[in-house]
């Protein structure tokens, strides 16, 4: 059975409309938000998760707080943002799309506005953030799917569908656009331990619209790997460095490093708002480290020896010399390194440039 995809987010009117991800591959429902608070606890709680997605629901955070204070006297106003932007910035550290969106929503302030026109002004603002995310998308599916053969098996891993986007997805939009271009693509799917957006998220959307899915576990890569047969490995990205060093979910460093291995191209697919010019290498990027309980158990179910200490890096750095090809919405990015990526990156205004 097919369905067109799935939409991350909705505006409604006064509200941000969200699909709670935490809840699937269960059940779809949507989670309410009203504030810059509702969106931070979203995007924190994992309601909404992926680097793009985090990026336009925080857009809209700053413009439902405009909107709600937009009765306020322009002083009470401008402080009441300016926290609700740090508190969104806050919400989750490595994805540089989060930071790239609120300071975009910063310059669309207008200086001296009153609060009711300025409101008014950042909702188009977050609107505008959101279509563009759609349209980068839809520009990055057509150029990376021209990279795949007429009958084409492709390794994911987590989620980088339309529920990680503002639609279309990175680089399950790679695969979508070939599919509307006709080719035959099968996905080969990992499972993305420890939250498992692989195996609840990236299986849901693609079975949803009938796109042959087949899910593995992460371990089980590299054997699929060595059995030949892989036409490329496409994943997304939550911050690209300036050097092309790749920060994305974690099991992505060992998936480019078997991909070398067996000669299978290894594409990255990121819309240039995921690069951050600021970022000299990877090893600047901060990584997220998540709760013990992700790995010690799932839900209400444990398995972990009791007491044993956790680890939970939730993302990793492939470093730049791994990458095939960076997938942007300016087209793709052979080998990737830091003047290559400086020539695609021009002089950009909305560029992540400092932090
Ligand atoms: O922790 P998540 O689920 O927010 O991590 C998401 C990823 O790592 C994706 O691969 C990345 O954001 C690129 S998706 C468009």
């Amino acid at each position: 059975m097919s369905a067109p995809a799935v939409s991350s987010m909705r505006w409604n009117g006064d509200r941000l409309l969200l699909v709670d991800q935490r809840k699937l591959p269960a059940s779809l429902e949507f989670a309410t938000c009203t504030s810059a608070r509702d969106v931070a606890a979203a995007i924190r709680g994992m309601i909404v998760r992926g680097a793009p997605a985090i990026g336009c629901a925080a857009a809209f955070g700053v413009a439902l707080e405009a909107l709600r204070r937009r009765t306020q006297a322009p002083v009470e106003f401008r402080r009441g943002l300016d926290d609700a932007c740090a508190a969104l910035t806050a919400s989750r550290p490595t994805a540089v799309n989060l930071v790239w969106a609120v300071q975009r929503m910063r310059r669309a302030l207008p200086d001296g506005a009153a609060p009711p026109i300025a409101a008014a002004r950042l909702l188009e603002e977050a609107q505008a953030i959101l279509d563009e995310d759609v349209r980068a998308n839809r520009a990055m599916g057509a150029a990376g799917a021209g990279l795949l053969p007429a009958r084409a098996h492709v390794l994911t891993h987590c989620n980088t569908g339309a529920l990680a986007t503002g639609g279309h997805g990175t680089a399950l939009g790679v695969i979508r656009s070939a599919v509307e271009a006709g080719k035959d693509v099968h996905v080969t799917a990992c499972e993305t331990r420890p939250y498992l957006q692989g195996a609840r998220l990236t299986a849901w959307e693609l079975q949803r619209e009938g796109i042959p899915v087949t899910l593995i576990t992460d371990a089980a890569a590299g054997f699929v790997l060595s059995r030949g047969g892989v036409d490329a490995v496409i994943v997304g990205a939550d911050r690209v460095a300036a050097n092309g060093d790749v920060a994305n979910k974690i099991g992505t460093y060992p998936l480019a490093v078997l991909a070398r291995r067996h000669g299978v191209p290894f594409y990255v697919a990121a819309p240039l708002s995921t690069v951050d010019a600021a970022v000299a290498s990877g090893a600047d990027i901060p990584i997220e480290e998540r709760g013990a309980d992700e790995v010690s158990g799932f839900g209400s179910e444990r398995w972990a020896t009791a007491g044993v200490p956790i680890r939970n890096p939730a993302f990793d750095v492939t470093p730049a010399e791994l990458v095939t090809g960076l997938i942007t919405e300016r087209g793709v990015l052979l080998q990737p390194d830091a003047a290559r990526l400086r020539a695609l990156l021009g002089p950009d205004p909305d560029r992540n440039t400092e932090f």
